[in-house]
């Protein structure tokens, strides 16, 4: 099974030729990264056969190649999330374009509820490992052996590492924490937020995980870090919303912004 990677590569390709280091998928609210791109190309998705173009408001989607901190990138500003299709594996193409662009390295970012009192609203998580419990996986229906990927280190020790010194040193430092994996696209539930805590999550989201699991069947290393907008349900005294989640997205998105910066010349010059 494969969707159409190379196709979408070469397109890239034709618009900017060059191979490239690190790739990113923005998530909510963060797409902004992207006009800091410098020397770069931008192609909507509509162009790239086989991307899913997001239904998500804060999404733009669209492809940028070009080069951050003089680092060759490639950023995905807006995926599309599992709640959009049903297709855990809907990000499958736009993974395999950066492996076959050459990225080596998957930096992905989204808007996460916090479960955790010390880690407010606005603030930043390196994400250390994640909880799958959906019952779904993108790599479902893979026929070769390869489909039993070992997730012992699926978030890469040393880039996680790079990412908690870099934030050190441009600024306050940022905690790690698990992620959970609920489907959407309605929030949980307070009970499912006390059950999220109780397995030893530290943070709840929509994203991430099936784009992580691809990541790794294509071997490529990844780190990922959330935007925490709000508290899980339960844990706030007010509803949950996508408003919010925006809201509070663009307030932390400067330091996200710094910190990825920052990440992007750390481990780009190797
Ligand atoms: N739950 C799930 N996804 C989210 C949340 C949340 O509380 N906040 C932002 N994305």
């Amino acid at each position: 099974m494969s969707g159409y990677g190379r196709d979408c590569a070469d397109i890239v390709r034709a618009a900017r030729a060059g191979t490239y280091k690190i790739g990113m998928i923005l998530g909510s609210g963060l797409g902004s990264l992207a006009d800091e791109v410098v020397d770069g190309v931008r192609i909507p998705y509509s162009r790239l056969t086989g991307f899913p173009v997001s239904s998500v408001t804060s999404h733009s989607s669209e492809l940028v190649a070009g080069n951050l901190g003089g680092v060759p990138v490639v950023i995905l500003s807006g995926r599309a999330h599992y709640y959009e299709s049903g297709d855990a594996g809907i990000m499958r193409t736009p993974v395999e374009t950066l492996k076959e662009l050459g990225c080596e390295i998957l930096l992905a970012t989204n808007a996460a509820g916090s479960l955790r009192s010390e880690n407010a609203p606005g603030s930043p998580l390196i994400l250390s490992d994640h909880i799958n419990w959906s019952g779904l996986n993108p790599l479902i229906g893979e026929e070769d052996e390869a489909r039993f990927l070992d997730m012992s280190a699926a978030y890469d020790p040393d880039l996680r590492a790079a990412l908690a010194k870099v934030a050190r040193e441009t600024g306050d430092p940022v905690p790690e924490g698990v992620y959970m994996w609920f489907s959407g696209p309605s929030f949980e539930t307070p009970a499912e937020i006390r059950m999220a805590r109780t397995l030893g999550a530290d943070a709840v989201g929509m994203s991430t995980v099936p784009e992580v699991i691809l990541a790794r069947f294509l071997g490529m290393r990844v780190v990922a870090m959330s935007i925490l907008t709000n508290y899980g349900a339960g844990l706030q005294s007010h509803a949950l919303s996508h408003d919010e989640t925006k809201s509070v997205a663009m307030t932390g998105m400067d330091r996200v912004k710094q910190i990825v910066r920052a990440f992007v010349m750390e481990v780009g010059h190797g």
